[in-house]
């Protein structure tokens, strides 16, 4: 008999973004991910850059591997993403600069395709990925929104939804759960998706958040979310310590080691925003929560902000963190 894990607790699907390559090579990862989780999301591997690295070279190989472990191992596969400014390979924004009409015909073509091919295997899909500023709500001036406009986003979600009608479609973005200017503007187009019969069915909040963000202001957030009546993705969850600002310009660090009390309090962190997940968002809208890797020696964080922290569930050992047992009794 398998042990127990944290999908085991719980009516929805628990999810983790992993390195594919690294998730086949270490089978101790590989055991814990198995236990754990019955979601999996790519946390590059399917991603533009990876599909389409160069022109008409699309490279399939990397998803069917994620594909066939997912199917394996009886896991829900979440696609991230189709449209994403960081991840939009240098030829496609050269060759838009030069032809704003080909992009349109790319992105109707990439979405079709990739969709289509993977029809009623992948489960859901974060058709655009983060469409507004870091700050604020105005759209993020992106190649897709120089050259298309702001109906780019709704665009993309018609093609994905032509290719695969039983696909959950997700818009996805980070800060949502904290800055209110931000999320009324997600929540605008998403009523107007709503009302104009765009095929929009899922809000994915990323949920990179930090110690200092206050509950309230996340319960705000998601009871306005989930008022849209959408399903309600915790996409990317992990919690740091240090006081950095979620840019890649960075902020201040304040926190260099863990201390057994920051171990602590980061397991009630954890603990209460499954809590508020469960009481806030109705069941019938939690289409889960996914982890942005879920051990601190392969969290992106440190290699992507260049900081020293401890955002996940398992810490650099692969054991599990306060972290871990805090979000399980939340459950
Ligand atoms: C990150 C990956 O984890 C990193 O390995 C990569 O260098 C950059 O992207 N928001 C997203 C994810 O939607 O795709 C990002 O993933 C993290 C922030």
């Amino acid at each position: 008999k398998v042990a127990e894990g944290l999908k085991d607790y719980t009516t929805f699907p628990i999810g983790t973004a992993i390195n594919i390559k690294i998730l086949m090579n270490d089978a101790e990862l590989q055991k814990t991910q198995k236990q754990n989780f019955n979601s999996i999301t790519a946390t590059n591997d399917m991603k533009m850059q990876s599909i389409i690295p160069t022109e008409n070279n699309y490279n399939w190989k990397t998803v069917d591997t994620i594909l066939n472990y997912a199917e394996t191992h009886n896991q829900r596969l979440f696609g991230h993403n189709l449209i994403w400014h960081s991840s939009t390979p240098e030829w496609v924004i050269a060759k838009a600069e030069k032809d704003s009409l080909w992009l349109d015909s790319f992105m109707k073509e990439y979405i079709t395709r990739y969709v289509g091919r993977y029809k009623g295997k992948v489960a859901a899909w974060d058709v655009v990925n983060e469409a507004f500023e870091s700050k604020g709500g105005a759209y993020r001036e992106t190649i897709w929104y120089n050259k298309l406009g702001k109906r780019y986003i709704a665009d993309a979600f018609r093609y994905a939804h032509e290719a695969d009608p039983d696909a959950v479609l997700f818009y996805n973005d980070f800060n949502i759960e904290r800055d209110t200017l931000k999320l009324n503007a997600m929540l605008k187009i998403v009523e107007e998706f709503k009302a104009e019969g765009v095929p929009i069915s899922g809000i994915g909040f990323q949920m990179h958040i930090r110690m200092d963000i206050p509950d309230e202001t996340i319960a705000y957030a998601l009871k306005k979310a989930a008022a849209t009546g959408l399903q309600i993705h915790l996409s990317e969850v992990d919690i740091i310590f240090n006081k950095h600002d979620d840019t890649k310009e960075g902020g201040v660090e304040t926190y260099s080691t863990i201390t057994d009390e920051m171990k602590k309090a980061q397991g009630e962190k954890y603990k209460k925003l499954v809590l508020m997940y469960r009481e806030i968002v109705p069941k019938k809208q939690q289409y889960g929560i996914t982890f942005w890797d879920f051990t601190d020696r392969d969290t992106w964080i440190r290699g992507f902000f260049n900081i020293q922290d401890w955002p996940s569930l398992y810490d650099d050992n692969l054991q599990p963190k306060p972290a871990y047992f805090g979000f399980k009794e939340g459950l």
